[in-house]
């Protein structure tokens, strides 16, 4: 497949999913900015670089499936809900599966929760068992999600983020990604790129998100 229709096909799901859950608008195309620039910190050949991107733009694209009282619970979720939630993962390399030739692009999807302690879900797998690509999809998941406001936790400062990145190496995330998130964040922060500070800078979030120009995905 063409990167292009590639790129026309997410563009269509991340709309989707917006259309669903307009309050995490921009965080797909986020998470794909912060995971893309990682990648090419790790020098990937290039289906290691277009798995990543795809996979960290489509992500979260299983969230469709979750019914709204879990999705927007805004009180922290059951053992039963919390179940459900975490399901997000497998629907969304599911629905990603549809797509014929892409099975690497399914890594981030599919391990972007797992955790390198094993303590992670949706298979608790370990250290060497996660793809890089998922790795680094998981650390610029976990930023945005930090400092951005979300139904249960209002967003954090981009310092506590970065902290918290750095709290969690070596237990949630790769050491070595880790290293280079650090040096990536410190790098925008010189540079004082909005991408630090989601929530200040996307003042017209969903009308922005909505109309992602493709250009800006290759
Ligand atoms: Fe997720």
């Amino acid at each position: 497949m063409m990167k292009s229709e590639f790129y026309n096909i997410a563009k269509a799901l991340i709309y989707a999913l917006e259309i669903k859950d307009p309050y995490t608008s921009g965080h797909s195309y986020r998470v794909f900015k912060i995971a893309k620039e990682l990648g090419q910190m790790f020098d990937l050949n290039d289906d290691d670089q277009f798995n990543l991107e795809g996979g960290s733009l489509l992500h979260d694209i299983g969230k469709i499936g979750i019914k709204d009282d879990v999705l927007f619970k805004p009180s922290s979720l059951t053992f039963e809900e919390y179940t459900v939630m975490k399901t997000h993962v497998i629907l969304g390399a599911n629905i990603v599966s549809q797509i014929p030739n892409l099975k690497r692009c399914l890594e981030p999807i599919l391990f972007h929760h797992e955790r390198i302690d094993g303590k992670g879900y949706p298979h608790g797998a370990e250290r060497d068992d996660i793809p890089l690509i998922a790795k680094i999809t998981s650390i610029a998941d976990a930023y945005d999600a930090m400092t951005t406001n979300r139904v249960y936790m209002p967003a954090r400062m981009p310092e506590e983020g970065l902290e918290e990145i750095i709290r969690f190496s070596g237990t949630q995330f790769e050491p070595v990604v880790v290293e280079a998130f650090v040096a990536w964040w410190q790098k925008k922060y010189k540079e004082k790129d909005p991408i630090l500070n989601a929530d200040h800078t996307l003042s017209a979030k969903l009308e922005e998100s909505l109309l992602i120009d493709t250009s800006k995905l290759h």
